[in-house]
């Protein structure tokens, strides 16, 4: 746990994504959702926890009706490259009756997403897409590719908005770039 300010700030590198431009692309994806969906019986399913506050920006650009609903999930990677995901939250709604939209945080192997994709598709949604704030293409070891991805980044660990490092680092409002090495620290905040 980071209890100590300077430690705690001593590790953010860069920041990859400011706010401002996290929430431009954001009003920009819910004009579009609202657009596509307009009439149709929208749910919103977030993957807690990261995925909690591009929720909360993401239901608010939308401008048509929709339903929100969490899900808490882990993937397990067996030696087979199915793995296996365990739900522990679910979602309340009878699917069958919504088009669905999965908001993420970010994908980065794939694996949890994957599973959870076809989970969902078992019972039945209208629709079903991924809409996912980060997408880190070079590290995925599963076949998966969000319908909407906001922003595509590199290979680095992420903090911020949503995203932690051990647990911490959620309450950040940007996207920053986590270093190990606090002399590598270029950033003022
Ligand atoms: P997956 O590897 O695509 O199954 O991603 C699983 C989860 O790992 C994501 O939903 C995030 O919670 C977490 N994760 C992956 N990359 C990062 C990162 O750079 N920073 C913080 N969390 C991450
Ligand atoms: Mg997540």
């Amino acid at each position: 746990m980071v209890v100590n300010k300077n430690e705690f700030f001593g590790k953010i590198k860069k920041i990859l994504i400011p706010e401002d431009q996290i929430q431009e692309k954001i009003a920009e994806v819910g004009k579009q959702i609202s657009e596509e969906y307009e009439g149709k019986p929208l749910l919103l399913i977030s993957i807690l926890n990261g995925a909690f506050v591009f929720m909360a920006d993401i239901c608010r650009a939308i401008s048509i009706p929709c339903e929100i609903g969490f899900m808490a999930a882990k993937s397990y990677a067996g030696t087979q490259s199915t793995g296996e995901v365990k739900i522990s939250l679910d979602v309340t709604q009878d699917l069958s009756q919504y088009h669905v939209i999965i908001v993420e945080d970010i994908i980065d192997t794939g694996r949890t997403l994957s599973l959870v994709v076809e989970k969902l598709k078992e019972r039945n949604p209208l629709s079903l897409k991924v809409v996912t704030l980060l997408d880190k293409p070079e590290r995925r070891v599963v076949d998966f590719k969000a319908d909407i991805a906001l922003f595509t980044i590199p290979d680095h660990f992420v903090i911020g908005y949503g995203l932690d490092f051990d647990e911490a680092y959620r309450n950040l409002p940007y996207i920053a770039e986590y270093s190990e090495d606090t002399d590598e620290v270029s950033v003022d905040v």
